[in-house]
């Protein structure tokens, strides 16, 4: 079976366009659990756009599923990982102008500093994962840093529009999943996925742990809206009815 953590950024992406404490990143994560979610996974991002250090320290301690922490590999967020302690962290690449995660990390360019940080990670006892694009140098170096995982990136497979393309990239997905198992890495997949690409990804056998977020929580403002609006009639009508 396939594992799917739930990314509940964009819960907060909500709440930060107000400042205020709704809509609740936990709330959504235990409605997540109770549908099925096996694992809520959140992002800490430098500029705290969306995740704050508060909703991780609440997030860990209110889940019942394991905690993935996408962190990029600065000491400020390992200082962090190593005080709150998730289930795993998940090193991802980070620019201040992205709109999103634009693509992996290079491993091979900072072999040391990475070996580093799962070092730290690991006398943590927090498991350590790199979020890498399908390709087999990354592939074989995130091996020789000794993470636990990989997760290959499939924006760029959910991007693409000729088909062509897209078999390439599923392509080069498969071969990247299949050569990380066979040298002892667990495999992980995630970015851009929604109820239609996902069909692809989860049929690649190596393939253990989905992270899936904005089409999720997007898709969730749809099937909340009709009762959103319902209980607010619902609310004006009993108001209407009251005298002040
Ligand atoms: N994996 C990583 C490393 C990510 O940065 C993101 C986005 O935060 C995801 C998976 C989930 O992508 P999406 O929100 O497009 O489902």
């Amino acid at each position: 079976m396939i594992r799917l953590f739930v990314n509940v950024d964009h819960v907060a992406t909500i709440r930060e366009a107000r400042k205020t404490v709704e809509p609740s990143p936990l709330k959504a994560a235990l409605l997540a659990e109770k549908a099925g979610a096996q694992g809520i996974t959140i992002h800490l991002r430098e500029d705290r756009r969306h995740i704050q250090d508060d909703d991780v320290r609440i997030i860990r301690e209110g889940i019942n599923t394991p905690l993935n922490l996408e962190m990029a590999p600065t000491e400020e967020m390992v200082k962090l990982a190593l005080e709150i302690k998730p289930y795993q962290v998940s090193l991802v690449p980070e620019k201040r102008q992205e709109i999103t995660t634009e693509g992996g990390l290079d491993v091979c360019s900072q072999e040391e500093a990475l070996t580093e940080i799962g070092k730290r990670m690991h006398d943590g006892g927090i498991l350590f994962s790199l979020f890498i694009d399908p390709d087999a140098k990354q592939v074989a170096a995130s091996k020789r840093i000794k993470a636990d995982s990989i997760e290959i990136n499939t924006g760029k497979y959910t991007e693409l529009e000729l088909a062509e393309e897209i078999k390439l990239e599923l392509e080069r997905i498969q071969a990247s999943a299949g050569r990380a198992a066979e040298i002892g890495l667990k495999v992980f997949a995630g970015h851009g996925l929604n109820y239609e690409n996902v069909k692809f990804i989860a049929a690649i056998p190596e393939i253990e742990e989905l992270n899936i977020g904005h089409f999720i929580v997007g898709q969730a403002v749809y099937g909340g809206m009709e009762n959103a609006v319902t209980e607010m009639i619902r609310s004006i009508k009993e108001g209407r009815g009251n005298q002040l």
